[in-house]
Formats: structure tokens, C-alpha cells, sequence
């Protein structure tokens, strides 16, 4: 199905409210970890088996654009996939523009990456993708000898010729945002000496994990309250095998939706614990939710766990800014159960998520509003007030071609008084293909 912002093919769907939710699951895999497997694995010679990769559109975008650059990409089975890189240094020109469509971590890390190389790449994307600022990564990779054309210097469509090699750079990343600071060190793989990328707010660090899963020597140490990322340039990468931790924000929908209901009891297996991604769950039992965290262990250099969650009676918290890293792409769902809960829950820090898929702040309260939600949007977060039970429902929302915009007012409609309805299912399949049916065998009703 096509999507655009005025989609004529656009498939509505309704959440019904819902009594409680119960059962076991397990979410699709990590789409951070899931993009990072592929770039990294088509800078390998030899096999990379992967599994459990998350077969969303966004990886799978990832997945051409990586076969676009020469590598072999196949699939073997569900979430099974073979890679056959060509080594560091070793892509090739790809043939014609790639087309990341909603992807914003594959285009700004296949960015880091082109900027390695002497030829010349184009990528553009959809409506969404297209109105996001490419600025943010461009601008190192410029420091480092890349030269990009870029409509209105910041956005797709753009074109990026790398230098041969890149030159090594100390850079202190601006914003807080783990794909700015993987695009430098991909292109610090192709630089001789060592890149250093300096982060005063630290964010998720998977690149930096699995670049030394995949053998590449990287340091990471505190200093004077920033962290300070060293990687050593040209290294070989060897072949590795990835198991792929389930999502920890894709299981963030069941995990608020059980949390607020009660009676439900739900356990969501594999659940990727990386500290720099479970924000949500202390700010949930901050809130009052009744979560276990049962058998953490470690899995290919990930922490992992299962999660279990009864329905409790949440109530409204202040959330520190400093966590906001941890927890940036999960304010949208946190927004509903502060729906639920009973008084204020106030969300600040926030700048980044107006450059989201969509403005994340602007569409959660006007959404929420429309489902007569006491809402307030501030410049850099907003304030939700709630009842301490079921919000009303009964709107329609406008997704914007945000997958985390449609599944968190489809979890409102669970939680609501009436059915919420979203304009078009099609940007849930980005990151969570498959989300209809695992809600629905919990207990959940969707209306097409
Ligand atoms: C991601 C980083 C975050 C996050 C995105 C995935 C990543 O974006 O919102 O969904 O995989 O590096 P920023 O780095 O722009 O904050």
C-alpha cells in the first residue's frame, strides 16, 4: 500500500475499549540494533547470521540500501538473515538513489557510512523523512571531508561524496542523539587515526557495543560529566553472529496498555534492558505500575529480560528531564497512561521530539485533546492531567506517518471510554508489523 501524508489508500482502524489484557509475547526485534547489524555486517568479509532482525519497513529499507552499496543481504527464514560483507573500504557505487522512505536512523547512519567513500550517493524519503533536518549529520561530515548537496542544505533529497579516506575528528554532538553520533563513527571506521565523538547528555550506545562486538577497538570513559567515545580507524571487522533483543519501544504499547488496565497480567519475553532505553519502565513504577523484571540475562552484549505487568492504579509524576535519552521515542505511549492516571504528569526536555517522525509534542496533544484529554503543550514538553480512569476517546487522529503516533492512540482507544480511531494502520508496519494480531490475541479489539 502506498503511504503519503494525503493518503488516498490510507486503511483507518479503531481500538475498542478493552477490560484487561492477559498472556505471553514476545516483540519483533530492535530496530536500532536491527539497522546497526546490517551496515556493520556489510563491512565484514564473510558470514554474519542474524537473528530475530525486525522486518519492519525501516530495516528493510536499511536492507536494500545496504545491497544498493554492494553487500549480500538474503533472508533465510523469519528474522533470519545471512549478510556477506565486502570489508571497510570495500562498498561500491550504488546504482541509482536510494530511498530510505520513513527510515531517519537508516539514512542518518548510511550517511556516517557514505561519507567513507569516493563515489557519490543519493538518498531521499517519504513525506515524513523528507521534512526532517539532515543538518545535524552533514555538518560533521563535512568536518570530515565529505561534501554534500542538500535541498535547503538540511533536508532530502541529498547527495553525499565521501573523502578517501575521511579524516578523524574530535566532535562535541550538539543535540543528544545516538544517530548523529553513529553517523561520525562509521565514517571514523573509513579514517585513519582515531575518532572521538564527546556527548555531554549520553544516549544509546549500541553502535559502540557492536562495533566491538564485530572486533573494533573502542573506548568509552567519563570525563568532567560527558562521555567521551575514542574508536581507532581502519579496522578489520570480523563476521559475527546477532541475536536481536526484542524492542524495548515497541514493547512499550503492551507494557502501558497491561500496566494501566486492571486485572490484566501480561509477560513480554526478551525485552532488550539496555539502561539507556528504560526510561519508560521507572518512570511506569514511579507512577505506581506493578512490573517485574524476571530473568535478566546477557545476549550477544545486550541486556535482556522478561517482563511481567499487572494492571494497577498509576498516578501522575514529573518526569526529570535527564532521563529523556533513555526514553525519547517512548513519551508518545508515556502520554497515554499519564491519560489514565490519576493527576499531572508533566514531561520537559523534550526539544527533539518536535523533529520526530512528526512533531511528537504538537500531534500527542492535539490528539490528545480531541480524546478530552486535559492536556497542555509546552515549547519543550507538555502536561497531562488525568482522571485516574478511563479518558473519554470517542477522536480521530491524524497519524502524520508516524508509527509511535498510531500505536499509542490506538492503546488510548483500549484505555478509553469510547473507541479511538487512527487515519491509517500502513506507518505501524515501520516498526511493528504484526501489531494488530499480538494486541488482539491479548485480549485487545481492533474495528478495520
Ligand atoms: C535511534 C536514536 C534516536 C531514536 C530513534 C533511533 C538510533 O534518535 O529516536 O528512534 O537507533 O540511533 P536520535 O538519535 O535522533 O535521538
Amino acid at each position: 500500500m502506498s503511504k503519503s501524508i494525503n493518503n488516498v489508500s490510507a486503511r483507518p482502524v479503531d481500538a475498542r475499549p478493552c477490560d484487561r489484557l492477559t498472556g505471553r509475547i514476545a516483540v519483533p526485534g530492535d530496530k536500532s540494533i536491527s539497522h546497526r547489524t546490517l551496515i556493520l555486517g556489510g563491512l565484514t568479509v564473510g558470514e554474519t547470521a542474524v537473528e530475530g532482525l525486525l522486518e519492519g519497513e525501516d530495516v528493510l529499507a536499511t536492507a536494500r540500501a545496504m545491497r544498493a552499496l554492494g553487500a549480500q543481504v538474503e533472508r533465510a527464514g523469519e528474522g533470519s538473515w545471512r549478510i556477506h560483507g565486502c570489508g571497510v573500504g570495500g562498498l561500491g557505487e550504488p546504482a541509482d538513489v536510494i530511498d530510505m522512505e520513513n527510515a531517519g536512523t537508516g539514512v542518518r547512519l548510511l550517511m556516517g557510512l557514505a561519507a567513507g567513500y569516493g563515489f557519490t550517493t543519493f538518498f531521499t524519503g517519504d513525506a515524513s523523512l523528507r521534512g526532517r533536518p539532515m543538518g545535524r549529520v552533514a555538518r560533521p561530515l563535512e568536518r570530515m571531508g565529505a561534501s554534500i548537496t542538500a535541498r535547503s542544505r538540511d533536508r532530502l533529497p541529498l547527495a553525499i561524496t565521501g573523502a578517501v579516506p575521511p579524516v578523524a575528528i574530535t566532535y562535541e554532538v550538539p543535540v543528544p542523539s545516538a544517530q548523529v553520533k553513529s553517523a561520525v563513527l562509521l565514517a571514523g571506521l573509513h579514517a585513519p587515526g582515531a575518532t572521538t565523538v564527546i556527548e555531554r547528555e549520553a544516549t544509546r550506545d549500541h553502535t559502540e557495543r557492536m562495533l566491538r562486538a564485530f572486533g573494533a577497538e573502542v573506548s568509552v570513559e567519563a570525563v568532567d560529566g560527558a562521555t567521551r567515545i575514542v574508536l581507532q580507524g581502519q579496522p578489520e571487522l570480523r563476521p559475527t553472529s546477532i541475536r536481536v533483543p526484542g524492542d524495548p519501544s515497541s514493547a512499550a504499547f503492551p507494557l502501558v496498555a497491561a500496566a494501566c488496565l486492571p486485572g490484566s497480567e501480561v509477560t513480554i519475553t526478551g525485552v532488550g534492558m539496555n539502561p539507556m532505553r528504560i526510561g519508560l519502565i521507572d518512570t511506569l513504577v514511579e507512577m505506581g505500575a506493578d512490573i517485574a523484571i524476571r530473568d535478566p540475562r546477557d545476549e550477544g552484549g545486550e541486556p535482556v529480560a522478561d517482563l511481567f505487568v499487572r494492571g494497577a492504579r498509576l498516578r501522575g509524576v514529573e518526569v526529570p528531564a535527564f532521563r529523556a535519552p533513555s526514553m525519547i521515542d517512548e513519551y508518545p505511549v508515556l502520554s497515554v497512561a499519564a491519560a489514565f492516571a490519576e493527576g499531572r504528569t508533566v514531561m520537559t526536555g523534550l526539544a527533539e521530539l518536535r523533529v520526530k517522525e512528526s512533531d511528537r509534542l504538537a500531534v500527542m496533544a492535539t490528539g490528545l485533546a480531541a480524546n478530552g484529554v486535559a492536556v497542555e503543550e509546552l515549547e519543550d514538553g507538555m502536561i497531562v492531567t488525568g482522571r485516574g480512569g478511563r479518558p473519554a476517546g470517542g477522536g480521530t487522529i491524524a497519524t502524520h506517518l508516524d508509527h509511535r503516533i498510531a500505536m499509542s492512540f490506538l492503546v488510548l482507544g483500549l484505555l478509553a471510554d469510547k473507541p479511538v480511531t487512527i487515519d491509517d494502520i500502513a506507518p505501524v508496519a515501520t516498526s511493528f508489523p504484526g501489531f494488530l494480531d499480538l494486541m488482539t490475541g491479548l485480549g485487545a479489539a481492533f474495528g478495520q
